[in-house]
């Protein structure tokens, strides 16, 4: 049974309203979990007679917080672009790159070749980092097979991820990432294989389906196509939107009530009503403008729309080879306009939410018991301190890992 008495919490985020504030804070706090689940959450000194048996953790006066949500990452891939890296701090961009075949294609090359074991391999060990960082929910993304065969293996590779290893990985088809090179001459044979073969195989496997409606990528009525075929697959969309460019992604994303739109770097604020009145989210990616030197996009415009707002690392290789849901926070904070409190937020309820997952992100009664807790006494000094390693201990489903 994963029963558990968190106590001595000197610092509590519960983002429950009830408690007051956007974070929901509650000063020298207790957290009671029964079979994984929160059953009681309150102040120490009025822990209920029937939690006293239970197994007992101190959480030393320190702060608390959900486990964080990752809602954007494509951690399952081969390879390394290290080089690539180093020739855009040179000044190439990361349009000509791709264009000369390099960029997500060099990706696309070594996955296709590595095997199975050997991607779960390393997967696993990027999930393992995150999982020290505090992250107890992931979406993985497929994207660099653009075959079926290698998107149908990283999918698989995702669910062995989910089952062998504590933290919820959330997978996400991503057959429309680029074009791959041997349909170049002929984009329009790989989109009818995205939407028929290509999801018939990879549907059973995923609970989203994301596309990279963007410049270099998939155009917005291309884009509409597949998220229809996929939603008509069970799958509900989420869309790469408007990051090298303003397509009109953001706004595709809203009219076909996509789960999230994620980038935004060029969306507008019409774009963004849109997507507020859909109740489509906005997942922020400030790694990447940090990885790429680009600027950041407005998170207090993105926020002040009222569009749920959540933060993601988008752990790739090319541009954000970034595990730490902490550093997100940080960045976001010190970047984006959000402040430390919004940025904490969207990284764990807002992460939930942008994934359609009600039961977690937050603490109270009937919340999956995934908790965080921090060698500070006070979530501020995530953003405050970003180069510390601050989470103490992890617990996932009241399990102390
Ligand atoms: O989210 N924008 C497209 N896809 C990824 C990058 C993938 C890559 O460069 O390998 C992203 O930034
Ligand atoms: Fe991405």
């Amino acid at each position: 049974m994963n029963d558990l008495l968190v106590f001595n919490i000197g610092s509590l985020v519960t983002n429950d309203p009830k408690h007051g504030g956007l974070l929901g804070l509650l000063p020298d706090a207790a957290v009671a979990v029964i079979d994984g689940v929160v059953g009681w959450i309150g102040v120490e000194d009025a822990i209920p007679t029937e939690y006293g048996d239970l197994p007992r953790l101190d959480a030393g006066g320190a702060a608390m917080l959900p486990g964080f949500v990752d809602p954007h990452t494509h951690l399952v891939f081969a390879g390394d672009r290290s080089d690539e890296f180093a020739m855009r701090l040179r000044g190439e961009s990361y349009e000509e790159i791709l264009a000369a075949g390099g960029g997500i294609l060099s990706t696309v090359a070594a996955t296709r070749v590595t095997s199975e074991d050997d991607l779960y391999d390393a997967a696993a060990e990027r999930v393992w980092r995150m999982l020290t960082n505090g992250t107890t929910t992931v979406e993985v993304k497929s994207g660099y097979g653009l075959d079926t065969a290698t998107e149908e293996k990283m999918l698989r590779v995702a669910r062995r991820l989910d089952e062998s290893l504590p933290v919820d990985i959330i997978p996400t088809f991503l057959g429309a990432h680029v074009i791959p090179p041997e349909y170049r001459e002929d984009r329009h044979a790989y989109v009818d294989l995205v939407c028929g073969e290509m999801l018939d195989a990879c549907a059973p496997l995923a609970q989203f389906c994301d596309v990279f409606n963007d410049e270099a990528a998939f155009t917005v009525a291309e884009t509409r196509r597949i998220l229809e075929a996929a939603k008509s697959r069970g799958l509900e969309g989420r869309v790469h939107a408007d990051q090298l460019g303003r397509v009109g992604a953001a706004h595709l994303a809203a009219e076909l009530s996509a789960t999230s739109a994620d980038h935004l770097d060029h969306a507008t604020n019409e774009d963004l009503m849109a997507m507020n009145a859909a109740g489509t989210s906005a997942v922020l990616l400030p790694a990447v403008s940090f990885s790429m030197r680009l600027p950041y996009p407005d998170g207090r415009r993105i926020w002040d729309s009222g569009v749920t707002v959540a933060l993601a690392t988008d752990c790739n290789p090319g541009t954000a080879n970034v595990e730490s849901m902490p550093f997100v926070v940080a960045l976001a904070a010190l970047n984006m306009g959000l402040t430390p409190d919004e940025a904490i937020w969207a990284a764990t309820r807002g992460g939930a939410l942008s994934l359609r997952l009600g039961d977690r992100g937050h603490l109270l009664p009937g919340a999956v018991a995934d908790l965080v807790i921090l060698d500070a006494p006070s979530h501020l000094h995530i953003p405050y301190r970003p180069d510390a390693d601050l989470v103490a201990a992890v617990v996932k489903g009241g399990v102390i890992l």
